[in-house]
């Protein structure tokens, strides 16, 4: 068969391990693979490349994706030309990588493209999977942040406000935080007195502790406020950038209490860093699992993670509510249990 194989949205480290091992194994079973580039965009716009192993050889090891991507995922008033692009290409179906809005954008075509799915978004919410890859990657980059800033708060008795990405969804706030022992985390999902923080703050001081820091996820609040939101990108699929709160926490801490506090931005570096090992153990699993997917002509299906393995599962799965950070997690019960102020 002739399989096109895409990745859309948001770039999270392990695509490129999705795109090798599915290419890889795939063209071991004697299919001919396409790679389309920057998502819907190649379809639209005719960028396509066929695909050998030298094209996708030791790419597991970079963050990004080798056939690039696009936020543009929607394909509202362009289905027949889509259609009559995807036809023109002659696949005999499609793997693509994506999140929610890849996937809602490939529903209108579900009768007419044979899809095979892979569930991806950094901020680790996908529903129908218990784990996204590049969750585990961005979880260390806040961690490794955390751990290198103890030095400096330390140098100086200072606070330090660590923001992480994570609009509505804290995982990775929470992942990084526990991975790092950090101070507090606060997450989109559990709004925060910022009266309480401070006295948490205030007596680790008191303790003798001379640097605290704090990981913030970008969506989260206090109680009596919303997330921030930094500024809005027209006709984007997520148009309100959330952004700032760590700037306003450690403004916030800097006037409320002796000392100083600083803030930090990790930003984009939690997407673009080289896979763990866990995330490309994960994306060899399902580039793999896509492949056997394909020779079984499992249309409409997903390779996602769940109960400890990689298996294929409807791609209608995605579209339940994104999971969040339940009230009484384990996770949180966990900081808690070490004394992290959660
Ligand atoms: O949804 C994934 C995510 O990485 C969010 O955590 C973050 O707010 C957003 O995407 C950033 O999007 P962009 O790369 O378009 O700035």
């Amino acid at each position: 068969m002739r399989i096109g194989i895409l990745t859309g949205g948001g770039d999270a480290p392990g695509l490129n391990g999705i795109i090798e091992a599915a290419t890889k194994s795939l063209l071991r079973l004697g299919h001919e693979v396409i790679g389309i580039h920057d998502g819907f965009e190649g379809i639209f716009y005719d960028r396509t490349k066929s695909l050998s192993v030298c094209d996708v050889e030791g790419a597991h090891g970079e963050a990004g994706t080798l056939l690039g991507t696009s936020n543009r995922c929607g394909t509202e008033g362009r289905e027949q030309e889509f259609i009559k692009k995807y036809q023109e290409l002659k696949l005999d179906a499609l793997v693509a990588a994506g999140g929610d809005g890849t996937f809602q954008g490939l529903q209108a075509f579900k009768e007419d493209i044979n899809l095979i799915g892979v569930p991806k978004t950094i901020d680790n919410d996908l529903a129908g999977t218990d784990i996204t890859f590049g969750y585990d990657t961005a979880c260390s980059v806040v961690a490794h942040s955390v751990d290198s800033l103890r030095a400096t708060a330390n140098a100086h008795r200072r606070v330090i406000v660590v923001e992480t990405m994570g609009r509505t969804a804290g995982w990775i706030a929470l992942g990084g935080a526990m991975a790092s022992y950090a101070d507090a985390v606060l997450l989109p999902e559990r709004p925060f007195k910022k009266e309480k923080l401070l006295q948490f703050i205030k007596e680790k001081r008191a303790s003798g502790q001379r640097g605290i820091i704090v990981v913030v996820a970008e969506g989260a609040h206090s109680e009596d406020g919303e997330a921030l939101v930094r500024d809005t990108v027209d006709g984007a699929p997520q148009a309100e950038r959330f952004g700032g709160i760590a700037e306003h926490l450690a403004k916030y801490i800097d006037q409320n209490m002796e000392g100083e506090s600083r803030h930090i931005v990790l930003g984009h570096l939690q997407r673009s860093t080289s896979p763990t090992t866990t995330d490309r153990f994960l994306t060899l699993a399902m580039g793999t699992t896509v492949a056997k997917m394909v020779e079984q002509k499992m249309w409409g299906h997903a390779a996602v993670y769940r109960d400890g393995v990689v298996k294929p599962a409807p791609i209608a799965d995605f579209f339940n509510p994104p999971k969040l950070v339940e009230e009484d997690h384990r996770w949180i019960q966990m900081c808690q249990a070490v004394g992290i102020f959660v």
